[in-house]
C-alpha cells in the first residue's frame, strides 16, 4: 500500500485496508413496461469500503439513479444482493427497511427536498423524529451542531424560501448527516449550482471525506471525480470502469482560482 501518512494536509482517505460499508452481488433491476422489459441494471457488483469518496457517472439512462436507488433501499433488486453494513437487505421486512434507511443513510437531492416554510433546524431535526433515542432537546441540539458544521450556523431560523441555492444545500447536507449514518448517497448534488457554489458544497463534500465519511455521489459532471477517490462508471447498466483515483485534487484550490464574483 503506498503511504500517503505523510500528507497531513489532505490524507488519502477510502484505501482498501478498511471495513466493507456497501457490498453489491450481481444486482439486477428490470422494469416492465407494458409489454416492453426495461433492463436498467444488468448485473452490478463492487464493494464500497469505509471512508471511501466514489462517484458514479455514465450517460444519461445508464442506470445511476436506478442504483443509488437500490443502495439506499428506495427500491429492490429483481435479483442479486446488497449487504449494508454486514446486513442483507433483502432479507428484511419493509419495516425493518424503513428504520434501516432511516438510521444508515443519509440522502442528499439535486432539488434539495426541504420542507418549504420551514426553518433550517426544523428540516435537520426532521430525520430525528423517528428516532426515539433523541428526545426534543436533543434534536435541537443534533440539529444545530450539524447545521454549524456546515457553516450555517448563522442561518438556523432561515426558512427554505429565505435562502440561495447553496444554502438550501448545505441544509441538506446537515439534515443527511444529523443521523451521523453509514453513507451519505447524494444524487446530482451540485446540478443546480453556479460554479462558484457547487466548488463551495465540494469543499463540504471532501472535508467530510477527510473525516472519513463513506460518500457516494452520483453526477453528469466529469471534473467531480477529479476530487473524488474513487470513480465508477456505468454504461447500459452495467459498470464499464471502476478506478481509484491516485490523484485526488483539492477543491479549495479550484475555489480559490476562481473570480470573485460570478458572472455564469
Ligand atoms: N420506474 C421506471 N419504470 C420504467 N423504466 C425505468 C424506471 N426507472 C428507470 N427506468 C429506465 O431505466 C433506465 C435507467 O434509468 P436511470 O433513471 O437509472 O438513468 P440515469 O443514469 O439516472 O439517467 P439520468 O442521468 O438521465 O438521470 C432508463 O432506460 C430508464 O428509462
Ligand atoms: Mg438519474
Amino acid at each position: 500500500m503506498s503511504d500517503v501518512s505523510n500528507k497531513q494536509e489532505f490524507p488519502l482517505k477510502g484505501d482498501r485496508g478498511s471495513k466493507v460499508v456497501i457490498e453489491l452481488q450481481d444486482v439486477r433491476r428490470e422494469f416492465h413496461v407494458g409489454s416492453e422489459v426495461v433492463k436498467a441494471l444488468r448485473g452490478v457488483s463492487f464493494k464500497i469500503h469505509e471512508g471511501e469518496f466514489v462517484t458514479i457517472m455514465g450517460t444519461s439512462g445508464s442506470g445511476k439513479s436506478t442504483l443509488l436507488n437500490q443502495l439506499g433501499c428506495l427500491d429492490t433488486p429483481t435479483s442479486g444482493e446488497y449487504i449494508l453494513d454486514g446486513v442483507p437487505v433483502r432479507k428484511m421486512r419493509r419495516s425493518e427497511r424503513a428504520v434501516l434507511r432511516n438510521r444508515k443513510i443519509g440522502f442528499i437531492f439535486q432539488n434539495y427536498n426541504l420542507l418549504a416554510k420551514t426553518t433550517a433546524v426544523e428540516n435537520v431535526e426532521l430525520p430525528l423524529m423517528y428516532n426515539k433515542t433523541y428526545n426534543a432537546r436533543q434534536r435541537r441540539e443534533a440539529a444545530v451542531k450539524a447545521l454549524q458544521a456546515v457553516g450555517l450556523g448563522d442561518r438556523l431560523d432561515h426558512k427554505s424560501n429565505q435562502m440561495s441555492g447553496g444554502q438550501m444545500q448545505r441544509v441538506a447536507i446537515a439534515r443527511a448527516l444529523v443521523n451521523n449514518p453509514a453513507v451519505i448517497l447524494a444524487d446530482e448534488a451540485t446540478g443546480n449550482l453556479d460554479t462558484r457554489t457547487s466548488f463551495e458544497i465540494l469543499v463540504l463534500f471532501q472535508e467530510l471525506h477527510r473525516q472519513g465519511r463513506t460518500i457516494i455521489f452520483v453526477t453528469h459532471n466529469p471534473e467531480i471525480a477529479q476530487y473524488s477517490s474513487r470513480n465508477i462508471m456505468l454504461r447500459d447498466g452495467k459498470i464499464r470502469e471502476d478506478k481509484l483515483n491516485p490523484n485526488i485534487l483539492d477543491a479549495r484550490d479550484a475555489l480559490a482560482a476562481l473570480p470573485k464574483t460570478n458572472d455564469d
